[in-house]
């Protein structure tokens, strides 16, 4: 039976990667990217699914898409979270939050707390996450901002470990939460980085990153059929072994809770 699949970042790398794969199966996808280049881009490559812009670093726009979401899709099978960009310099959102913390994790949060609802009208309903998962991030608790001393690998290291936490907390035997790390993929992940960091990553990336065809089956995988526990965290197809203290886990969801209301 076909699915409806939402993809936030769905309009590049494994996003787009995913949204060609379950098009490709005749389910009803909708993809989420904050450019239009982003959407020409999906609407060459996979004509039938739904593109939305919004910007997911705007907790204004996060709430606008999830209210626009519950309206349209009131069924959602699987909300895969893979909207990310690498910020190498320190950026604030008009809203105060740094970027990287707007994105990769308070829209995260927003989003699967958002549609709850809408997951939880369809059979098997699963969260993918994909997040630098068991890479040893952690969490700045004196300065969540990164105000001082901003280094891009903190604030991306922070964001995965955020995803850890905000999927401990979220996760149930109602709606299972996966995160994945695909670990090194050739996406435009690089784009934002600048010369001569750029070329570099492009050349390795050429060399050594797994082609996003390959990265995406092993994904895909498990939105077709949801792991059975709660809370699963994955290494490029490969059960990780992570240990998440649920009492930094339930601190961490009420912080990023009122912070963001
Ligand atoms: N590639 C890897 O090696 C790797 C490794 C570990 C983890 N990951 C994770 O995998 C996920 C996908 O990454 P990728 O490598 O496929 O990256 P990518 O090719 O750079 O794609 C990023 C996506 O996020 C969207 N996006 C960025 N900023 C946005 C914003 N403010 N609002 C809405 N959409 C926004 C982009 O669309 P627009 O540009 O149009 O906004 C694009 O669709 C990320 O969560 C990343 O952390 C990737």
């Amino acid at each position: 039976m076909p699915r409806t699949i939402v993809i936030t970042g769905g309009t590049s790398g494994l996003g787009l990667g995913l949204a060609r794969h379950h098009a490709g199966l005749g389910d009803q996808v909708v993809a989420v990217g904050g450019s239009e280049e982003g959407g020409r881009r999906l609407r060459a490559e996979v004509p039938s699914a739904q593109f939305v812009r919004a910007d997911l670093s705007s907790l204004h726009q996060s709430r606008e898409l999830v209210k626009r979401l519950i309206d349209e899709h009131p069924a959602i099978d699987a909300l895969v979270l893979a909207a990310f960009r690498f910020n190498p310099v320190r950026v604030e959102t008009a809203e105060g939050f740094e970027h990287t913390f707007a994105l990769y994790v308070i829209n995260r949060r927003l989003m699967a707390e958002g549609l709850r609802g809408p997951l939880e009208n369809t059979p098997a309903p699963v969260i993918v996450n994909l997040c630098g998962a068991g890479q040893g991030g952690r969490i700045r608790w004196d300065d969540l901002q990164l105000t001082a001393g901003y280094r891009a690998l903190t604030a991306t290291m922070q964001g995965a470990r955020a995803s850890e936490l905000l999927g401990a907390a979220y996760a149930s035997e109602r709606i299972k939460y996966v995160l994945y790390n695909p670990v090194f993929v050739a996406t435009r992940l690089h784009e934002p980085f600048k010369q001569p960091l750029r070329g570099l990553v492009r050349a390795g990336s050429a060399l050594f990153a797994q082609p996003v065809r390959k990265a995406v089956p092993p994904i895909a995988a498990l939105i077709a059929q949801p792991p059975a526990e709660p809370l699963t965290a994955w290494k490029k197809g490969k059960p990780l072994d992570l240990t998440v203290d649920r009492d930094e886990a339930r601190r961490f969801e009420e912080t990023v809770r009122t912070l963001a209301g």
